[in-house]
């Protein structure tokens, strides 16, 4: 079991898991849970002379801090795709490559409190990074983690969405029109264009689809040089959508 809080203290926001018995934390040092479990959320307390203050963790803070396996999909792209994928409270959402499960964690946040996760995962190794993370989200309980492949002739899950972050998601498109409800929603996540223009035609005959690339430009934030970085983060990947209209 684990039981995760944000602490602010010492200027910074740290994930802390209340269920080990020692924390070690920079900037505060050395000194027993029983602390952080008998302070008040919310409230400013003393921390072994350090002010601090214990949050509930909110998205973001579960995802930034996250083991990292496989490539996770990066916010921006969490963003777009729980967007155009329309999720609601109580929906069921079918995920094909969970991989390490920043992006299973957003889409448990949508479909909270009452709604499903279905997340298929082959590879023992990504499937133990996924569990582990998911120890960090109050939702968990509403994911469900399928040790399989999703392939074409898998059982169809019904659902009203389906969001496919695997090498071919064409094989699979029959299998999401025999699994999405009239006006269901899909999104592949595809880092190249062959890809995408194998999911595009394969998409033939559904509806409002998309072909989407986000760019984020960070800004640096010292009032005296406020301007855009010089680095920036590129190509992530395309992410396509479309409508089951049938
Ligand atoms: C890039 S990772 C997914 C990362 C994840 N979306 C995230 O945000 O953390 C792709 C995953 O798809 C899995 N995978 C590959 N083919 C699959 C298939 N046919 N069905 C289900 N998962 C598959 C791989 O094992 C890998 O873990």
């Amino acid at each position: 079991m684990t039981e995760w809080r944000l602490l602010i203290a010492a200027g910074r926001a740290q994930l802390v898991d209340l269920a080990q018995e020692v924390q070690d934390l920079p900037g505060v040092g050395r000194f027993r849970s029983q602390l952080l479990r008998d302070a008040p959320t919310g409230a400013e307390f003393d921390l072994v002379g350090t002010p601090a203050r214990l949050l509930e963790p909110a998205l973001p803070d579960l995802v930034a801090g996250l083991e990292r396996g496989p490539q996770a999909i990066l916010p921006r792209d969490l963003a777009w795709i729980a967007w155009t994928l329309g999720l609601e409270p109580g929906d069921t959402v079918v995920e094909g490559g969970a991989g390490s499960g920043a992006l299973t964690l957003a889409l448990a946040r949508m479909v909270a409190p009452d709604g499903r996760v279905v997340s298929y995962e082959p590879r023992d190794r990504h499937r133990h990074i996924l569990e582990r993370n998911l120890q960090r989200s109050p939702h968990a309980a509403l994911v469900e983690v399928v040790p399989q492949e999703l392939a074409p002739d898998s059982e169809p899950v019904p659902c009203q969405a389906l969001v496919l972050d695997v090498p071919q998601p064409w094989e699979l498109v029959d299998w999401a029109a025999a699994a999405l409800g009239p006006g269901g929603r899909l999104a592949a996540y595809l880092p190249t264009t062959g890809q995408v223009a194998q999911l595009v035609a394969q998409l033939e005959g559904w509806g409002e689809l998309r072909v989407v690339e986000n760019l984020q430009r960070d800004w640096t934030t010292r009032p005296q040089a406020l301007r855009p970085q010089s680095r920036m983060q590129g190509h992530s990947g395309f992410i396509v959508s479309a409508r089951h209209y049938a």
